[in-house]
């Protein structure tokens, strides 16, 4: 494992975040009435929501098979063993796809503090599948995204992503391939959740979840967009189950 990669138990230690004592420095400010308008509206829909859009997942296969032996770990922590590795689809200007990919690896490599907007430069990987370009396309502009691969065995522990009003990005999840409830398993909110394979589901990443998977190869695209209420409006044209 490449040391630059692995977070070490010191680093971890220091990305626990301090809410009132970063409101209290003046890191970040209340939510805005539009922060407030987009959340209630999201939240309105639910927070694990089936998307029409699903992916082809034959086509997703052929294409990701090119990049089969370049995955890279993600997100490899000191002292554990968790199989899990990534690839870089929407990343900072100048990533290729194996550049690290999460948020604490990326602040590593550039040694600089990163919000999920940084990440607004698609990688040779997004020009390689197609079969994604539906749902990537249909946002004007996208935050960080990745690939995400878990073998058997591999997990997310619980967590919550972007957890205040004020976050800039939501999350859009398109399941790929072996992410049945056979193969593999997301807790929400802690309770486990039906998953359509190839299906994009807008997933309210501020509630808990854990994953865990019990096949090779499962894989899913994790999307970060821009909170606009454009953007909202756009999620809620591809509700599954929408008004008639
Ligand atoms: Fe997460």
């Amino acid at each position: 494992m490449e040391n630059d990669r692995l977070i070490t138990k010191e680093e971890q230690k220091k990305l626990k975040l301090d809410y009132i004592g970063d409101f209290e420095k003046g890191v970040f400010s209340p939510p805005k009435l539009l922060d407030l308008a987009c959340e209630m509206q999201l939240d309105a829909i639910g927070d694990f929501v089936p998307l029409t859009f699903k992916a082809n997942l034959r086509q997703f296969e052929d294409e990701i098979d090119a990049y089969k032996d370049t995955w890279v770990p993600y997100l490899h922590r000191e002292g554990l063993m968790n199989d899990r590795q990534g690839l870089n689809l929407v990343g900072l200007p100048g990533d290729t796809p194996t550049d690290s990919l999460s948020m604490p690896e990326a602040m590593k490599r550039t040694g600089r503090k990163l919000n999920e907007l940084d990440f607004d430069t698609p990688t040779q990987l997004y020009y390689d599948l197609p079969s994604l370009h539906p749902i990537l396309n249909y946002f004007p502009k996208l935050g960080r995204c990745s690939l995400v691969k878990v073998n058997t065995g591999g997990w997310f522990p619980a967590h919550r992503d972007g957890v205040l009003l004020q976050r800039k990005t939501f999350r859009i999840v398109v399941f790929l391939t072996n992410t049945s409830n056979m193969c593999y398993e997301w807790e929400h909110d802690y309770r486990i959740r039906q998953i359509e394979e190839g299906r994009a589901y807008y997933i309210d990443t501020k509630k808990a979840h854990r994953t865990h998977a019990y096949v090779n190869d499962s894989i899913h695209l994790v999307m970060n967009i821009p909170k606009t209420y454009e953007n909202v409006m756009r999620v809620c044209n591809l509700m599954d189950a929408a008004e008639s």
